[in-house]
């Protein structure tokens, strides 16, 4: 049984981080999406909001699921089994530092190897802080992101 871990921020999970999490689940058996607790930017969305959102856009992926963590990401992937670590990457710029943080993962847990799933062109483009800027200044993100995050993220910044 081969277990893949997709790990991030996901404030708020984009249309960029399901199509790399339904990707990898087509090449491992198992898939665990692992929020982080407490991101170094403070996030948006809660630790809950974010687990929800994921989990509610995941939901036609069978071999998926949704957890969080804190602490040394090898840590909770030795806990769970896990044999690779899953990231996307959009732009060489995204690769310089990905290609650190799987070298330091890879020193301190060797054995836990880290693959890079290259962005479908379309998505290519988004990120989670461009998303909430747009939707900040009242531009449309419906195609940009999941339809339960859009509905938050109106939520949350629509002033009452
Ligand atoms: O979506 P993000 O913000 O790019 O995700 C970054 C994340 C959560 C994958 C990364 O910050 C992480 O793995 N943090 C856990 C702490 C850790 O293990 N640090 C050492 C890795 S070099």
């Amino acid at each position: 049984m081969a277990v893949a871990l997709c790990p991030g921020s996901f404030d708020p999970p984009t249309n960029g981080h399901i199509d790399v999490i339904e990707r990898t689940a087509r090449l491992f058996d198992r898939v665990v999406v692992a929020v982080i607790a407490n991101p170094s930017k403070e996030p948006l969305f809660s630790l809950g909001e974010r687990t929800a959102m994921l989990a509610q856009s995941l939901t036609g992926v069978a071999n998926c699921e949704v957890a969080s963590f804190d602490g040394l990401l090898v840590d909770f992937a030795r806990r769970h089994g896990v044999d690779a670590v899953v990231k996307g990457l959009r732009a060489v710029s995204d690769f310089e530092y990905e290609l650190q943080m799987a070298q330091m993962n890879a020193t301190l847990a060797p054995g836990v190897e880290t693959l890079f799933v290259t962005a479908t062109p379309a998505w290519a483009f988004l990120s989670s802080s461009l998303v909430k800027e747009v939707a900040r200044h009242g531009g449309g993100i419906d195609g940009f992101v999941p339809s339960v995050v859009a509905d938050a993220l109106t939520r949350k910044l629509t002033p009452r």
